[in-house]
């Protein structure tokens, strides 16, 4: 595929005789400094007269990327993928196989990104390219007439882009740092990007400057890939988040930085997860994630596994829990289902809870572009003859799937409330939908179904958690102009249990059900069932659940104050919603409990100092938040409470260092920009006061998007069919627990 390596160096002729930089700070101005022979050596293309600046002075905007120099790079400058193959042949071949090589040249980002060249010029993919084609960005092929060969277009991330990452930072949308490509880097910082293998055998540790740095081993150089937002550049309005699989990892018990996650783990990074030792020992340079079409369509073998291999590694359960009545009071729920001896009620209609939990996946799952993956829980009732009693999340025949399954999916609207289904994302308005389950939190799908007369006993319930990249509407849209294939369905998770028909309402206690179902303990079960509930904010039925795995812990175990510690917490969001003190006074017992049996678990002490704030003690919340504050400097919640509540004690100049913690941690937190904004003018700071007013004018909640997203809801009630919430009515979805 290198045929259209033609026409590269016509371009001496257009280009300006001359280096310039950039100054990010200037508006409207494009600084092309005073012109000056540049060395070859230096290896920096220059700006092309015809280069078109349409969104300011720096040619790389609308994206955060930038190179050391402020200058571009040329494509001759990259080093090929297949240099580096000469002396690391393994990690090569499975790179080629990555969805990092292959980021901008397979079809489904291919079929995207020509609809929005089509649509709004080819300068604004500049956003794209930072992450999709870095080579093509900084060489200044993204203009119109470019006439840069683009032998890169096969290579996508290539190793010579990530292996050149001189520094990173996390607000995302390509916020890096990339220095000229080299092959060495001589002690006194010399950079050398043409050494033949003798050269660099004979002197490793240059090479090692030049290619391997500390940052390589952080997850923050992925965050600025693996975090983006839609800015007005590209949909002509408003600041829009994407995707932030950094910070919900970040936030997850897998960075061990935070307090609030339900358990501890041991840390993961996105290296230890996604690029594990390969068989020669040196980290795996496939990265597999969910991306099955990718592999379907070149036909990799080896890649297709190392994907439906993770996918299907126990990182996501599925457990058929409880079992209801509809005509029986809501609070009645029979679970475990299999070990209280229950049966289908013959003639009557039954409510099955199926819990799927993100034990193992470091963010949220499914991670990223939901709007075109795929994810649901499919559900099926069938009797002894095979009868099919009730059938949920079944692909039609036409390959698509059923609107009403219980899916963990994006569903984003446009300007007219139609929906965006070719990931068209600049034309994105409002997301009216947004199901996924963040890392170690727990889901609930509700199937009701009718249980005729005439059914034969044993009715065998079946529950499968599917993936599919991409969904059918993508897919079909895709070969429009590329053909490609069906992408497979990968089972991640099943469970299955049969269950007795009976005639009477209340069954004699009968023998252990066999059943398929994770191993987890029955706390387990419970407090999973719990959060699932917490997260749909069922919180009554939440503290049910909460209080039944507490029973099940043994006396003063750290199981009994984790489970206090949960039911604190919701007894802390009923009080939100309205209820009365009595559920702080059961909270303040709760935790008590709690934190008599583990005194210094930071996420007892979390809560104990929300629970102070509630009751006007500010001092004994301040005590714990800032303690927590100095054991997780990396929090932002904790770092959020402290600071409001330095603003109640009217500590202003300890607010606003606090508020600029937060935004250490997370650069796009809308509060820490609108406190900001109102804390610099108090000082009399106008300029830093200005720059956060719009930086929150650019974020803050957009209320035209809101009514279009209840109003897409109300037309669309299937969406969410199988959501406990939904019987109580216009609940919130899509917020984050
Ligand atoms: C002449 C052979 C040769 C070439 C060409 C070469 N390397 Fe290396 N590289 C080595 C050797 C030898 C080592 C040290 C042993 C090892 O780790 O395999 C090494 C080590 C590395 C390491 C560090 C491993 C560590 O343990 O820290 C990285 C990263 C790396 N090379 C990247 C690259 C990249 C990227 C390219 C292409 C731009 C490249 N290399 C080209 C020979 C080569
Ligand atoms: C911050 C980096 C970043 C930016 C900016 C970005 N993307 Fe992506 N894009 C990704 C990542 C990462 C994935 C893979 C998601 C995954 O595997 O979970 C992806 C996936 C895609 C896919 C699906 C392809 C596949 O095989 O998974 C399409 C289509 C796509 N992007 C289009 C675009 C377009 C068009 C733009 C510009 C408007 C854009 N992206 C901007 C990082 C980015
Ligand atoms: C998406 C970014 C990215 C790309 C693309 C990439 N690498 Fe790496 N590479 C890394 C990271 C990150 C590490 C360090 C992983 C770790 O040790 O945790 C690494 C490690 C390495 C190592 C050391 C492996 C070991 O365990 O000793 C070598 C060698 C290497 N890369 C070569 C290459 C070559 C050759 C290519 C292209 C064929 C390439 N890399 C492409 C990010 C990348
Ligand atoms: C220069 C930008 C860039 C950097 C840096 C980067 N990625 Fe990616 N990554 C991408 C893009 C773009 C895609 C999606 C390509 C596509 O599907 O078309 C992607 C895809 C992935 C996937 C998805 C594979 C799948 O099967 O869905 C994983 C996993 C991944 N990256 C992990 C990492 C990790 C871990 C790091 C840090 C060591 C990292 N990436 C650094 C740009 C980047
Ligand atoms: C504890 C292990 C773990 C950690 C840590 C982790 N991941 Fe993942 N990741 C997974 C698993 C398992 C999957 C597959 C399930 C899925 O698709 O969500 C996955 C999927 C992905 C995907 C593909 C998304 C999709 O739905 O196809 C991307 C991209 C990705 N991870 C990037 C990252 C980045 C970037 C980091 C670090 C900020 C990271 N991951 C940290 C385990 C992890």
């Amino acid at each position: 595929m290198r045929t259209c390596l033609i026409a590269i160096f016509v371009l001496g002729a257009t280009w300006l005789a001359g280096s310039f930089s950039i100054a990010p700070s200037s508006h409207g101005v494009i600084l092309i400094k005073s012109p000056q022979t540049v060395r070859a050596a230096d290896g920096f293309a220059e700006l092309p007269a015809d280069y078109e600046l349409p969104f300011g002075p720096n040619p790389f905007a609308p994206s955060n990327a930038r190179t050391t120099t402020g200058k571009f790079i040329k494509q001759a400058d990259f080093i090929p993928a297949a240099r580096c193959a000469a002396c690391h042949a393994n990690v090569h071949s499975e790179w080629s196989e990555s969805a990092h090589r292959n980021s901008f040249r397979e079809p489904f980002y291919q079929a995207n990104v020509k609809l929005l060249i089509k649509e709004r010029g080819i300068a604004v993919t500049r956003h794209c390219e930072s992450c999709h084609n870095p080579v093509a960005l900084f060489s200044g092929a993204l203009t119109t007439n470019s006439r840069i060969a683009r032998p890169f277009d096969e290579e996508g991330v290539t190793c010579s882009v990530c292996h050149s990452i001189a520094s990173a930072g996390t607000t995302g949308t390509g916020s890096y740092e990339i220095a000229p490509p080299a092959l060495l880097e001589r002690a006194n910082g010399e950079r050398v990007s043409e050494a033949t293998d003798d050269e660099i055998n004979a002197d490793l540790p240059s090479h090692y400057r030049a290619v391997m740095r500390p940052l390589l081993k952080t997850p923050e150089l992925c965050a600025a890939c693996h975090k983006a937002a839609v800015v007005p550049e590209l949909n002509k309005r408003k600041w829009l988040r994407s995707f932030v699989v950094y910070d919900e990892w970040q936030q997850s018990a897998f960075s061990t930085e935070t307090v609030q996650p339900l358990s501890r783990r041991d840390r993961q990074t996105c290296q230890s997860c996604h690029m594990p030792p390969s068989t020669d020992k040196k980290a795996s340079h496939r990265w597999p994630g969910g991306n099955t079409a990718i592999p379907a369509h070149y036909n990799w073998p080896g890649q297709s596994k190392a994907t439906s291999d993770l996918l299907r590694s126990g990182v996501i359960s599925v457990d058929i829990f409880a079992l209801r009545y509809p005509s029986d009071d809501p609070c009645k729920l029979m679970a475990p289902i299999e070990s209280v001896g229950v049966g289908l009620l013959s003639g009557e209609r039954a409510t099955v809870d199926v819990v799927v939990a993100n034990k193992g996946v470091g963010h949220a799952f499914p991670a990223e572009l939901r709007d075109i993956f795929e994810a649901w829980l499919e559900f099926q009732a069938v009797d002894a003859t095979g009868r099919v009693l009730a059938s949920s999340g079944a692909v039609r025949e036409d390959g698509s799937l059923e609107l009403d399954a219980h899916a963990y999916r994006a569903v984003p609207v446009g300007e007219q409330g139609q929906p965006i289904i070719r990931h068209d994302i600049w034309n994105t308005r409002a997301t009216a939908l947004d199901r996924q389950i963040a890392a170690g939190r727990a889901d609930v799908g509700r199937f009701t179904f009718f249980v005729p007369k005439d059914a034969h006993s044993p009715v065998t319930l079946t529950a499968r958690l599917n993936y599919r990249r991409f969904n059918r509407r993508f897919t079909d849209w895709v070969t429009l102009d590329t053909r490609v294939d069906r992408s497979p369905v990968v089972e991640m998770a099943q469970a299955t249990i049969p269950l007795p028909i009976t005639r009477a309402a209340s069954v004699p206690a009968s023998p252990r059900l066999p059943v398929s179902t994770s191993a987890a303990s029955e706390f387990a079960r419970w407090r999973a069932y719990g959060v699932a509930l917490f997260d749909q904010q069922q919180y009554e039925a939440a503290a049910h659940a909460f209080d039944q795995a507490t029973s099940l812990a043994s006396n003063g175990s750290t199981e009994e104050a984790s489970s206090r510690i949960d039911l604190a917490m919701t007894c802390l969001r009923m009080e939100r919603a309205g209820s009365s003190q009595s559920v702080l006074d059961r909270a303040e017992k709760s935790l008590a409990r709690a934190l008599e049996i583990a005194a210094v678990n930071p996420r007892g002490r979390y809560y104990r100092a929300l629970l102070n704030i509630k009751r006007f003690r500010y001092s004994e919340a301040l005590r714990d938040l800032e303690s927590l504050g100095r054991e997780y400097p990396r929090d932002r919640q904790v770092w959020g409470q402290l600071a409001s509540l330095y603003l109640v004690h009217r500590r202003d100049a300890d607010a606003q260092s606090a508020y600029e913690h937060v935004l250490k941690i997370d650069p796009d937190d809308t509060e820490a920009h609108m406190k900001l904004a109102g804390l610099y003018w108090r000082f009399g700071m106008a300029e830093p006061a200005k720059r956060e007013q719009d930086a929150y004018q650019a974020r803050h909640t957009d209320t035209v998007a809101e009514t279009m997203r209840r109003n897409y809801l109300r037309a669309h009630p299937e969406l969410y069919a199988t959501w406990p919430w939904r019987e109580f009515g216009d609940n919130p979805i899509g917020s984050m627990p």
